[in-house]
């Protein structure tokens, strides 16, 4: 059964949405299969995001995700990758449609999008990829 990995990222556990986040994952009628509150090591940052490494908003974006804990969440479903990049809404917070988390919750703080309350993986090897970086254990 897929499995995908979410984050509420620090500006998301920070507003006390943790939460809210959990709630619209089950209510959709996922599974969740771990949860953890943690602060994320350098290492598993530069790995989790070696797909934007060079990138220009790269150094600020692990700079924001060590900021302050994060909600490590792996949750399980038919379809449950898509469907929890459907739940978040699009990148940008200010573009993200009513009804998503990053469009209910989100706006611009002044950090253009690299503050939109959660990570979810976009693809089945990429779930792997995460699942196997933020819970070896699973
Ligand atoms: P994730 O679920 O977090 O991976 O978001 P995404 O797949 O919608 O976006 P993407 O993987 O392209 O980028 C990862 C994260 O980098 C985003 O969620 C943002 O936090 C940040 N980010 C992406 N593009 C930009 C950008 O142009 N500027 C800034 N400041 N941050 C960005
Ligand atoms: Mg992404």
């Amino acid at each position: 059964i897929e499995r995908t990995l979410i984050l509420v990222k620090p500006d998301g556990v920070r507003r006390g949405l943790s939460g809210e986040v959990l709630r619209r994952v089950e209510a959709k009628g996922y599974t969740l299969v771990a949860v953890d509150l943690r602060d994320a090591s350098p290492e598993v940052l530069a790995a989790h995001y070696a797909e934007h490494e060079g990138k220009p908003f790269y150094q600020p974006l692990v700079d924001f995700m060590l900021s302050g804990k994060i909600l490590a969440v792996v949750a399980e479903g038919q379809g449950v990758i898509p469907g929890f990049r459907s739940l978040a809404g699009a990148t940008d917070p200010t573009a993200a449609a009513p009804g998503t988390i990053r469009g209910d919750l989100g706006r611009d703080w002044g950090l253009k999008v690299q503050q939109n309350l959660v990570h979810g993986s976009d693809s089945p090897e990429s779930a792997a990829r995460e699942i196997g970086l933020w819970f070896p254990s699973l």
